[in-house]
């Protein structure tokens, strides 16, 4: 079974990150595009949308016209609450058929705290623990049990992937971490500019959210599996560039605890992960190495006070944040090699 290739589909192919799924996806060698699907412009090719995407590629269909018994993995990229909706009614009538949501959908185990943060009342309540939430480097072990992978937040991927070892190897104190964040516009998605009524998206920065952003919800609840008395203030700003995001992490060290040791203890912990670059101490970071990339990268800097750091981490919010992420995680589902289509 060997030159199989995994027939897949996506939904919201045509969203921002829809359309780097399917430029990943199209480069990947066990993959096979099927359908890309949307709303609004069927029947046109995708490679309007982007000039990276081969002409040959389907074109763009409705999700009704998928054969469902011919695919083996369904792609979601859409709008939060519509994802729920479109699983619960594929799960059990086809049980082959695995999902990879990209959505926040199945990212909070609790419905109640769902609707809280997102407004939406979740149709799919049974499933939701049958998903996994995986961040790809934290949950190789039994991503293979699920057929329902959520993917997570983009924020949240680049601030989890600095602090889950320090907070698991207790380096760190846990009542008083600062966190801001700077994301590109195309965070927002596709209709960016309805959904921030902002002036000067190209040429200004905004801070919002600071109390409420829908993220904190799944970093409380990811955060709470390793240590239940963190807590952490959240800071998002949208800056005026199209990608990536770099997350600023205020942090206090624990007594006796050293820079030396807290970049070690990350440096140990990803040193079998291709994506997680731990960069040597105090080197000043941005997104420009990561763009375009699945990668991470990650510093640990001193401040002027000596018991407080500040942990810089670097990501694309659209490829590990988002399409790249969904692709490692793929990978890792079907048992290919993790780095397949992402290097
Ligand atoms: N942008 C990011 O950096 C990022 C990062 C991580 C996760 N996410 C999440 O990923 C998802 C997609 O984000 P995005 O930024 O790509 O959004 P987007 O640019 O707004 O794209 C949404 C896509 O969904 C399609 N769509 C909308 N409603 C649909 C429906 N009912 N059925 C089928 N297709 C539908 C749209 O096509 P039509 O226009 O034809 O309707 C479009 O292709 C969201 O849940 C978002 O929260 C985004």
């Amino acid at each position: 079974m060997s030159n199989y290739k995994l027939k897949i589909a996506i939904a919201g192919a045509t969203g921002y990150v829809g359309l780097d799924l399917v430029n990943l996806l199209s480069k990947h060698p066990k993959i096979k595009l099927v359908n890309l699907c949307a709303t609004r412009n069927l029947g046109k090719k995708i490679h309007i949308f982007d000039g990276r995407l081969k002409k040959t590629l389907p074109k763009i269909s409705r999700l009704n016209q998928v054969k469902w018994n011919e695919i083996d993995l369904l792609f979601l990229s859409l709008p939060n609450g519509a994802a729920h909706n479109i699983i619960k009614e594929l799960y059990y009538k086809y049980s082959h058929l695995k999902f990879i949501d990209l959505s926040a959908d199945f990212r909070i185990k609790n419905h109640l705290i769902y609707k809280k943060y997102y407004k939406k009342k979740h149709n799919a309540k049974n499933l939701i623990n049958n998903s996994l939430y995986s961040i790809a480097e934290l949950k190789k072990k039994i991503i293979t049990n699920y057929r329902i992978i959520s993917n997570p937040g983009c924020y949240p991927t680049s601030i989890q992937l600095a602090l889950y070892p320090l907070i698991k190897k207790k380096l760190i104190k846990l009542d008083n971490i600062t966190i801001d964040s700077k994301s590109g516009y195309s965070g927002a998605g596709k209709n960016y500019k309805k959904k921030f009524k902002y002036k000067n998206f190209g040429s200004a920065t905004f801070a919002y959210s600071p109390i409420s952003h829908r993220h904190i919800a799944e970093m409380d609840q990811e955060f709470k599996k390793i240590s239940k008395k963190i807590k952490f203030i959240f800071n998002p700003h949208l800056i005026p560039t199209f990608r990536g995001i770099l997350s600023s992490i205020y942090i206090h060290k624990k007594k006796g605890v050293t820079i030396n040791k807290i970049v070690y203890a990350l440096k140990k912990f990803y040193s079998k992960d291709n994506f997680i670059k731990i960069l040597k101490q105090n080197t000043h970071l941005g997104t420009g190495n990561v763009l375009n990339t699945n990668d991470c990268e990650i510093s640990v800097c001193n401040t002027r006070y000596e018991n407080k750091l500040v942990i810089f981490s670097a990501i694309d919010n659209l490829v590990k944040g988002a399409a790249g992420q969904a692709v490692q995680n793929m990978n890792l589902m079907f048992k290919f090699k993790e780095t397949l289509g992402l290097k």
